[in-house]
């Protein structure tokens, strides 16, 4: 399996193994690889000729340094995780020096609005990083296809938007998301919960599935006030956010519109880590 640690290397081995017809399939990750993402791999292997991972902990897409300092690091796993799928898969692990050439900091975009709800309001900035280094690593990979998990749905989104407004050549690909048997969404985060709080954290994804179930017959305010009170009643969990919204627009649902796909968001601490999760409303 080849590893590259700087994009000289990486663009001048690509160079050498690409032409005309070969496709590019990319997933971009923040390693502490999981199912969810080795499922990304396999994806991408069966629809493109070169399979491309980068692991990278993106500095500027954090809004907390505590947050930035404990996410998990592991990149021997990962790639001992990455040689089960395939040992075909290239991996591209770069130094934040060799991203950022000693300017570590966020360009500035404007993604119609995506970046101002949920995650834009409670994580300052974390979507021009996201589209910093996202827009950077297209730069260097020049993938054909790139993949991402449905967990990050405003994430999808918003990297969509990117693509569409900055004409990159690129089909994004949004890929479902991956859950343990109790229904936590996989994440690297969950390294950091201890085996109850792994446990407990089943109620995040069961409240999603209720919310789905009451979404027919109740207004979005009686749903969002229904989990708001479910959480308030755990005194291990804190929900920074519940919110159902448009998936095009990601626009609260006020009122329901019929020609419109509606979809559940989710945020919610448990001991200072914080979990997401999202599902459909359809
Ligand atoms: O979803 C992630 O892991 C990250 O936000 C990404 C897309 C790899 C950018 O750092």
């Amino acid at each position: 399996m080849l590893i590259f640690n700087t994009q000289n290397e990486l663009v001048s081995y690509l160079a050498t193994v690409s032409n005309a017809t070969t496709t590019i399939g990319f997933v971009p990750t923040m390693g502490a690889l999981h199912q969810g993402h080795l499922s990304l791999l396999s994806d991408a292997l069966k629809n493109n000729s070169i399979v491309v991972m980068s692991i990278f902990v993106n500095p500027t897409q954090f809004n907390n340094q505590e947050d930035l300092a404990k996410y998990p690091r592991t990149l021997e796993t990962d790639i001992e995780k990455i040689k089960s799928v395939s040992d075909k898969i290239i991996v591209y692990a770069p130094s934040v020096e060799d991203i950022y050439n000693g300017n570590t900091v966020s360009q500035h975009f404007d993604f119609d609005g995506l970046e101002n709800q949920m995650e834009g309001q409670f994580r300052p900035g974390h979507f021009n990083g996201v589209g910093t280094i996202v827009k950077r690593l297209f730069e260097i990979v020049k993938p054909t296809h790139a993949y991402f998990g449905e967990k990050d749905f405003q994430q999808l989104q918003i990297v969509k938007k990117m693509v569409e407004k900055a004409k990159i050549p690129v089909k994004v690909i949004g890929c479902p998301i991956f859950r343990e048997p109790n229904g936590l969404a996989m994440s690297s985060r969950n390294e950091r919960l201890s085996d109850t709080e792994k446990k407990e954290a089943a109620i995040i994804y069961k409240t999603l599935l209720q919310a789905k179930k009451l979404f027919p017959t109740k207004s979005a305010a009686a749903v969002s006030h229904w989990v708001k009170k479910t959480f308030d009643q755990n005194s291990n969990f804190t929900l920074e956010y519940f919110q159902i919204a448009d998936e095009a627009s990601l626009l609260p649902c006020i009122r329901k519109s019929k020609n419109k796909k509606y979809r559940a968001f989710i945020a919610v601490f448990v001991n200072n880590i914080r979990l997401i999760d999202t599902i459909s409303l359809k």
